[in-house]
């Protein structure tokens, strides 16, 4: 394993995060309806208390929304939060002068001077990620972030963007991709393993699986909107994992089935940043935090979801 450097400390140290993307959005996660700002704040506010101070928003998010609330919420408390945002690589985006003038936007936004980690959201056809990455140097040489990441980058990309950074002497932070126990790409493909070679951090998104691993849904109730259709077969499958789930809880005095689900990851070396729709969510979620699955446990919830999907290779 590559000495982590002194830069990207910080984010090796954080157990968990917060997801944003609930924060304004309508199309997935039904902004308006089931949640609004005031249950929002409180998420917020919960997982400051209970010691979660990592967020991660995005441009896109709400469409600026997120990092508009974010923003606000900011300026109301005291102790220090990390934030975390992302470049989209619109079609049209095609220079690297593009990527400090949207994280200019960004930082409008949410009223800040700088961010801790800024991150390419996904590779592009129209953008290499060498270019990207040369904007990112900008980003940083401006003082307008921390860190670097990039999300979404299999092996290949991500190396890429290592490289190009290193030529100028910053480490490549993070790597935000897909990880939960129902999405275990990343370890099958070996994108985990590498940028744990590198001191790269993962960053686990949808670590709940979009709510399947909260345990409140099945084939019979399956989630609103597009993510029913999206995990039909997946539902089919769920039964025994949550079985499994709620029996490990059980053995670290009633942890729930999210809560065994995130620490799972945890034990895998990954940072998980579970999305809240409001106050109750937010603090089941940090108590995914601070305790340890067993060796044997890990390789048990290994063994029942080893097979829930095909994975292919990178
Ligand atoms: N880089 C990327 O491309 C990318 C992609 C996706 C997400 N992300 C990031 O990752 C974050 C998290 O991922 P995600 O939001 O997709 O999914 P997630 O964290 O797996 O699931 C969040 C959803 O699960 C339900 N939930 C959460 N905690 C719960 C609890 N304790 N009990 C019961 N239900 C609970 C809520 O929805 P319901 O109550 O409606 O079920 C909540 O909105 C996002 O907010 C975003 O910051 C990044």
């Amino acid at each position: 394993m590559t000495e982590v450097s002194n830069e990207t400390r910080f984010l090796h140290a954080i157990e968990m995060g917060l997801g944003a993307w609930q924060w304004g959005d309508r199309l997935v996660w039904g902004y308006g309806q089931t949640h609004t700002d005031k249950e929002i704040r409180e998420s917020f506010e919960a997982s400051l208390t209970l010691g979660v101070r990592f967020v991660d928003t995005a441009e896109i998010y709400g469409s600026g929304y997120s990092e508009r609330l974010l923003g606000q919420f900011l300026k109301e408390i005291d102790q220090p939060v990390l934030v975390a945002t992302k470049f989209f690589p619109w079609p049209w985006r095609l220079t690297k002068g593009f990527v400090p003038r949207a994280l200019k936007g960004s930082l409008e936004r949410m009223g800040l001077e700088a961010v801790d980690l800024y991150q390419v959201h996904w590779p592009s056809l129209f953008i290499s990620p060498e270019t990207m990455m040369e904007g990112m140097v900008e980003c940083v040489k401006r003082g307008w972030t921390r860190t670097v990441g990039v999300s979404n980058f299999g092996q290949k990309h991500m190396l890429r963007a290592y490289s190009t950074l290193a030529q100028h002497g910053i480490p490549l932070a993070s790597n935000q991709v897909h990880f939960s126990l129902l999405n275990r790409e990343v370890e099958k493909n070996g994108t985990l393993a590498r940028s744990k070679e590198l001191g790269i951090r993962v960053i686990a998104y949808s670590p709940l699986e979009k709510g399947l691993l909260s345990g409140k849904y099945s084939s019979e109730n399956p989630p609103p909107g597009v993510r029913g259709s999206q995990y039909t077969e997946l539902l089919k499958k769920l039964p025994p994992v949550l079985k499994l789930l709620q029996e490990i809880g059980l053995e670290h005095g009633d942890k729930t089935v999210s809560q065994v689900s995130l620490n799972w990851l945890i034990c895998k070396g990954a940072l998980p940043i579970p999305g809240a729709k409001n106050l109750r969510q937010a603090e089941l979620n940090a108590g995914g935090a601070g305790w340890r699955l067993t060796e044997e446990e890990v390789a048990k919830l290994d063994q029942a979801t080893d097979n829930i999907r095909e994975y292919k290779k990178d």
